[in-house]
């Protein structure tokens, strides 16, 4: 079913769908989640609404991270944040799956319900398991007062204002920021020195002029959507931080274009899809400059080589060499931060083919913008 919104209160303007207001509202509300949750001087964050003091946030021995669609790929990139920040072990999965499998829960576990509804069925339910067996769940919920936000122990509220458009662009956005602010947190109570929460904390603050760079270069990508949305099928690649983002760019095309596009760890193309690149099958690769930069260009040699197609969201000190490839650079942040800063050209990619299609980009067909029952 389909959550009703009041229309009075949220037009979409002049803009021409409610996701491209979505997409271009994001340096502002990407700020509203970070007000008055960063600690300059020590370098950590206040999250107050998570109902935990130090010694409770110690205490967290693993973390789980439970959420629907892109909720759950944007918790993947969270519990990277927080195994590196933190050094807790972390993961995330499909709420949808996790309720129905009977699971352990742990009292040193904190559990984390992500939805920008709040009321998901599968996620609401997966939180009530986690409860009903005595675990601590706590939300990162865009809608206030929402089912999922009132059945967690605590939480941190999303601020990205009404979101109306099925694919989740400034909802995603400020969960990523709510992972970074709850992975600092916990980072600081253990040993993330204060140098690092420092680097981190100037990161964030940089972030929502770095979205607004990023989105003042649209234009530069309506050409390569087009081309995009020619393909019949088509992959999204990256690895360690960059897998989660390519997740997400991958469910973002299909939900809107209707294109089969699969995302895989660029890791993982030697064992199995290389087998499908041809030049009909594009591919879109995350290559952010970091530890793993080389590794990530290696993968693109082979898949030129083979005449894939290539779209390449990179920074622009990464030299690609002679490989044949449309590029797009994004500013970057920490390295821990890229992230959310690669998600943004592939909301526009996908945004861009679905017009070019000519397809209902807020409502595609078959989807609900939040699935309530059974
Ligand atoms: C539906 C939508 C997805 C969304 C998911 C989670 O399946 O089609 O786009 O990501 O619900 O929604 P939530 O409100 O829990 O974040």
């Amino acid at each position: 079913t389909q959550v009703d919104i009041d229309a009075a209160a949220y037009e979409a303007g002049d803009h021409e769908s409610y996701m491209r207001k979505e997409i271009l509202e994001q340096p502002t509300t990407a700020q509203a989640v970070l007000r008055g949750r960063l600690d300059e001087r020590f370098g950590t964050a206040h999250l107050g609404g998570l109902e935990m003091d130090a010694r409770d946030l110690r205490a967290v021995r693993r973390v789980k991270i439970l959420g629907c669609g892109s909720a759950y790929y944007v918790g993947q990139m969270g519990a990277g944040l927080i195994e590196e920040l933190a050094r807790i072990p972390a993961d995330a999965e499909a709420a949808s799956e996790f309720r129905y499998r009977d699971p352990v829960i742990e009292p040193d576990t904190l559990y984390v319900a992500v939805s920008q509804s709040g009321e998901t069925i599968d996620t609401l339910l997966a939180v009530q398991e986690v409860r009903r067996k005595g675990g601590r769940c706590v939300g990162l919920v865009n809608v206030v007062g929402s089912a999922i936000a009132r059945e967690c122990d605590g939480g941190i509220y999303l601020h990205a204002g009404p979101e109306v458009a099925v694919a989740s662009t400034k909802a995603l956005t400020n969960m990523f920021l709510g992972f970074a602010l709850l992975a600092l947190q916990l980072g600081r109570v253990r040993d993330l020195s204060i140098a690092d929460g420092k680097r981190l904390v100037a990161g964030l603050e940089r972030l929502p002029g770095q979205i607004e760079e990023i989105l003042a270069g649209e234009a530069d990508l309506v050409e390569v959507a087009k081309e995009l949305a020619e393909a019949r099928s088509l992959f999204f690649i990256g690895r360690v931080r960059g897998f989660p983002v390519a997740r997400e760019g991958a469910q973002k095309f299909k939900e809107i274009s209707y294109r089969h596009a699969e995302a895989y760890p660029t890791s993982e193309l030697k064992h199995g899809p290389l087998a499908l690149i041809d030049p009909e099958v594009p591919t879109v690769a995350l290559v952010p400059r970091d530890e793993l930069t080389e590794r990530n260009i290696g993968a693109l040699h082979e898949i030129d080589a083979r005449h894939g197609p290539l779209v390449v969201i990179t920074h622009d000190e990464v030299d690609l060499g002679a490989i044949g490839a449309r590029r797009i650079d994004v500013p970057r942040n920490e390295p821990e931060l890229d992230p959310i800063l690669l998600t943004i050209p592939l909301q526009l990619l996908a945004y861009h083919a679905a017009q070019h299609l000519g397809h209902d980009i807020d409502k595609p067909r078959n989807l609900a913008k939040s699935v309530t029952v059974e």
